[in-house]
C-alpha cells in the first residue's frame, strides 16, 4: 500500500493569521449516543471551554469568512450556550448521517467556495493544519487530513491509492478484518470544493452497517469518479483524536492540559508535578510563581509573579497580585487578592472578597463580599460576610459577622488599626470606628465610637475555694 501523506505536507512557517477565502462547516448535531450524557455532545467541556468552541476557534484562527454549525440533538441548548454571533446555524431535524448533515448547508451557500468541513467532536485540529489542508485542496480537487495511529480505535480507515491520493474510506463498522490492520485513519477533517461535493452527497444511500448516509462515501465515489483528493498527515496524531465517548473525552482533556501547563513552564513558572495540577486554558501565571501539586487553576483565574499556591488549593476566576501565597487546601472562588497576601491553609474566599496589599487570613476563615484593606489580619477560625474592614485591623479568632437576620443581608464595618476580640459577634448592620477595641465574647449589636472599648458579657464571678472543695468531696464519695 502507498503510504499516505507524503507529498510535501510537512513545511512549516505557515502564516495562520493571513485571511484565506475559505468557508466552514461544523458538524455539530450529533447526540453522542456513547456519552450517555443529556448535555449534547459538542458541550461537553475540555479544558475549560465546550468541544464546539474550540473547533470554532480553530476555524476562525484559520481565516474562515464564513462558518456555518449543523445542529440537531439539542439545537437550542447549543445556541445558547456557543453564543456565536458570527455563526450560521444550520438545523439538521433527524440525524441521518455526516453526508446528509453536511447536505444542509447546500442551500446556504451563495457562491463557490473551499469548505472546510470539521466535527464538532474532534476538538483538538490546530489552524496551521486547517490552512496546510486548505492550500492542498486548492492544488487538486480537495483534501483531507490523515494519521497514522497506533490504536485507532473506532475511527475510519483510509486506503490511498498508488498516486498516494485517496482511494477510498472504510468505516469501522463495515471493515474486514483485514481492513482493520491498517492504521492510516480519516480525521473527519476535510477542505472540499463547493457546490461540487454537494453533487457526490446527493447520490449517497445508506447502504452500510449503520444505515447512515456516510460523507466518506462521498468522498469515496468523488475519488472512484477520478478526482484527486490529497491526504495531508498529521505531524502529530493526537490532532485527529476524536471523541465519542468519556474515555475519548478524558484523553483530549489530557492533552489540552499538558500543552497549557507545558507552554506555562516555558514561560518561567514552575509546576512541580505537572501531572497532578488542572490549568485551564485562559489561566494566566506570572513568572517565578510555584504551583504545587494537587492544585486547580480554572476559569479565567490570574496570578502575578512569584506567587506559591500549595497543595490542594482550588482557584476559579481568581485575581492575584505579586508575591501572594496561598497555602494548603483553601477554595477561592471570584476574589481579588493584592501583593504579598497570604491566605490560609484551610481558607474559603468567596465572591467579591477583596484582599488589600499585605491582608492576610489563616486557617478556617471565610471571607464573602468584603474588603479586607491592607494589612488586616484575620488568623483564625472566623466568618466575614458583607463587611469592610480598614487598614492592619486586627479580628480574633472566631470573630463573626451576623450578617443575615433571615430576611436581608446587612453591613458591618469596621475602621482603621481597630482590635477585635476574640468570639467577636457583629450583629449587622453595625460599624466599628478607627482604633476601637471590643472585648472577647462581646455581641455587639450597637456602634462602637473610635478609640472606644465596647464590652458586652455578664461581670465574672469568683467563688473561692469551690473547685477545691468539690474534687475532695469526691475523693470522699469513691473511698
Ligand atoms: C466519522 C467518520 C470517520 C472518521 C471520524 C473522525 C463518517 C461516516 N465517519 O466517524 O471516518 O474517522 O468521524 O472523528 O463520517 N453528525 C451530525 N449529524 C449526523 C451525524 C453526525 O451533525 O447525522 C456530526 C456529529 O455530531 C459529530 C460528527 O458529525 O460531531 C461526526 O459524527 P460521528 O457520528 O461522531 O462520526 P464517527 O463515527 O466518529
Ligand atoms: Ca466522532
Amino acid at each position: 500500500m502507498t503510504t499516505p501523506g507524503q507529498d510535501g505536507d510537512h513545511e512549516k512557517g505557515v502564516q495562520v493569521t493571513k485571511p484565506l477565502p475559505l468557508s466552514a462547516v461544523v458538524l455539530a448535531a450529533g447526540k453522542g449516543t456513547r456519552l450517555r450524557s443529556t448535555l449534547p455532545k459538542v458541550l461537553h467541556t475540555v479544558a475549560g471551554r465546550p468541544m464546539l468552541e474550540w473547533v470554532l476557534r480553530a476555524a476562525r484562527a484559520a481565516g474562515c469568512e464564513q462558518i456555518y454549525v449543523v445542529v440537531g440533538h439539542g439545537a437550542d441548548q447549543v445556541r445558547n450556550e456557543i453564543e456565536a454571533d458570527d455563526v450560521t446555524w444550520v438545523p439538521q431535524e433527524e440525524q441521518l448521517g455526516t453526508g446528509h448533515a453536511l447536505l444542509q448547508v447546500a442551500s446556504h451557500l451563495q457562491a463557490p467556495t473551499t469548505l472546510l468541513v470539521l466535527s464538532g467532536d474532534v476538538p483538538l485540529v490546530a489552524p496551521e493544519t486547517l490552512v496546510r489542508l486548505a492550500a492542498s485542496a486548492r492544488s487538486s480537487w480537495g483534501s483531507m487530513v490523515v494519521a497514522e495511529m497506533p490504536d485507532p480505535g473506532s475511527l475510519g480507515r483510509v486506503v490511498a491509492a498508488p498516486d498516494g491520493s485517496l482511494q477510498r474510506i472504510v468505516e469501522v463498522a463495515d471493515a474486514t478484518s483485514e481492513e482493520l490492520e491498517n492504521h492510516w485513519i480519516n480525521a473527519g477533517i476535510y477542505a472540499l470544493p463547493a457546490p461540487d461535493i454537494f453533487e457526490f452527497v446527493e447520490q449517497l444511500k445508506p447502504d452500510n452497517a449503520k444505515q447512515e448516509f456516510y460523507l466518506t462515501d462521498a468522498l469515496t465515489a468523488a475519488a472512484d469518479g477520478g478526482q484527486d483528493l490529497a491526504l495531508v498527515s498529521l505531524p502529530e496524531v493526537e490532532e485527529a483524536f476524536g471523541v465519542n465517548d468519556r474515555l475519548d473525552l478524558a484523553r483530549v482533556h489530557g492533552v489540552l492540559l499538558r500543552r497549557k501547563v507545558e507552554a506555562l513552564m516555558r514561560e518561567g513558572v514552575s509546576i512541580l508535578d505537572p501531572s497532578r495540577v488542572v490549568v485551564e486554558v485562559d489561566v494566566e501565571v506570572g513568572r517565578d510563581s510555584v504551583i504545587h501539586p494537587g492544585v486547580s487553576l480554572t476559569g479565567r483565574s490570574r496570578l502575578g509573579e512569584g506567587c506559591t499556591v500549595h497543595q490542594g488549593a482550588w482557584l476559579r476566576d481568581a485575581q492575584l497580585g505579586d508575591q501572594v501565597v496561598v497555602e494548603p487546601y483553601c477554595v477561592l472562588e471570584e476574589v481579588e487578592v493584592g501583593n504579598a497576601c497570604r491566605i490560609g491553609p484551610f481558607a474559603r474566599m468567596r465572591p467579591g472578597a477583596v484582599m488589600k496589599e499585605r491582608a492576610k487570613i489563616g486557617n478556617f476563615v471565610e471571607i464573602k463580599n468584603s474588603v479586607l484593606a491592607q494589612g488586616v489580619k484575620v488568623n483564625h477560625l472566623a466568618y466575614v460576610g458583607d463587611a469592610t474592614v480598614g487598614e492592619n485591623a486586627n479580628l480574633g479568632a472566631g470573630t463573626i459577622t451576623c450578617n443575615y437576620d433571615g430576611v436581608s443581608k446587612h453591613r458591618t464595618e469596621i475602621g482603621k488599626g481597630a482590635f477585635v476580640g476574640s468570639d467577636t459577634m457583629f450583629v449587622a448592620p453595625v460599624s466599628v470606628g478607627d482604633g476601637a477595641m471590643t472585648a472577647a465574647g462581646s455581641v455587639i449589636s450597637k456602634d462602637v465610637p473610635p478609640g472606644a472599648l465596647a464590652i458586652e458579657r455578664c461581670e465574672q464571678k469568683t467563688v473561692l475555694g469551690y473547685a477545691k472543695r468539690k474534687l475532695e468531696r469526691r475523693k470522699i464519695r469513691k473511698q
